[in-house]
């Protein structure tokens, strides 16, 4: 299998009282395995609605998605909580972590959401956060660590189940330019992995230069992302096409 994720005229219309307004006009696009793929374009042009349909927290009005080979918008409801649980890896913008819970535990989650026994699960997590450069830092919780370690916590839960697909939505936002680099840099190393592609929706000019391809979006649709959209688009790094 070359790619983790292909949409095929994806559809998404809301409904706006008598009204829908649609957001996605027949999206094409393909995430290849081993690749780091960004998602640009202004605010509101589409790229959350785009990011939830492909890890199928949203079912589109239309078309067709595929994680690995198995189409989301065909899926029961409770398969596909439970595929996502498997298969995907989530990134926010806000980091998401729970409060109360240590570094280890937050990103022990994914595992012990599907059954993994809670020691074995925060055993693999400790390891994961070591990787990552946290190590030291397992016990503490969220508001004891800087914005960079916890994105970066929020990464090691993404990659603790091993997951085919991961998917970051603004995840260099909240950040400093340094921690930025830390966190797109882990990210990309997530992505060498064969078995594995990462999507990342960004608006930051400062991380373009990570990605392998770039999907530019406008309105709904997916546009060429040349360089008079993309000034800083041109990689300094990786290859621009799969
Ligand atoms: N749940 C929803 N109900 C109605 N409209 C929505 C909903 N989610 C998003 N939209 C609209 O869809 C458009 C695209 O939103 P979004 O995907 O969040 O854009 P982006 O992430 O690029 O800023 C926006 O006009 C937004 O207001
Ligand atoms: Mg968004």
């Amino acid at each position: 299998m070359t790619y983790a994720a292909v949409a095929r005229q994806v559809v998404m219309e809301f409904a706006n009282g008598e009204d829908r307004t649609r957001v996605l006009h027949g999206v094409d696009l393909a995430l290849p395995l081993g690749r780091m793929s960004f998602l640009v374009g202004p605010s509101g042009s589409g790229k959350t609605t785009l990011l939830s349909i492909l890890s199928g927290t949203l079912t589109p009005t239309g078309g067709e998605v595929e994680v690995m080979g198995e189409r989301l918008d065909r899926m029961q409801p409770a398969d596909l909580v439970r595929f996502r649980r498997r298969r995907i890896g989530f990134v926010f913008q806000q980091y998401n972590l729970l409060a109360a819970l240590s570094a280890a535990e937050n990103a022990a989650v994914p595992l012990i959401a599907d059954g993994v026994a809670w020691g074995t699960a925060v055993r693999r997590a400790r390891e994961v956060l070591a990787r990552l450069g946290l190590a030291g830092h397992e016990h503490k919780l969220p508001r004891q660590l800087s914005g960079g370690q916890q994105q970066r916590v929020a990464i090691a839960r993404a990659l603790v189940h091993e997951p085919a697909l991961v998917v970051c939505d603004e995840p260099t936002a909240a950040l400093d330019a340094q921690s930025g680099r830390a966190v797109m840099d882990l990210l990309d190393a997530a992505s060498d992995d064969a078995s594995r592609a990462v999507l990342v929706v960004t608006h930051d000019d400062r991380i373009y230069r990570y990605a392998d391809q770039i999907f530019a979006i406008e309105d709904g649709r997916l546009v060429d992302a040349d360089a008079s959209h993309l000034p800083h688009a041109l990689p300094e790094h990786g290859t621009n096409a799969p």
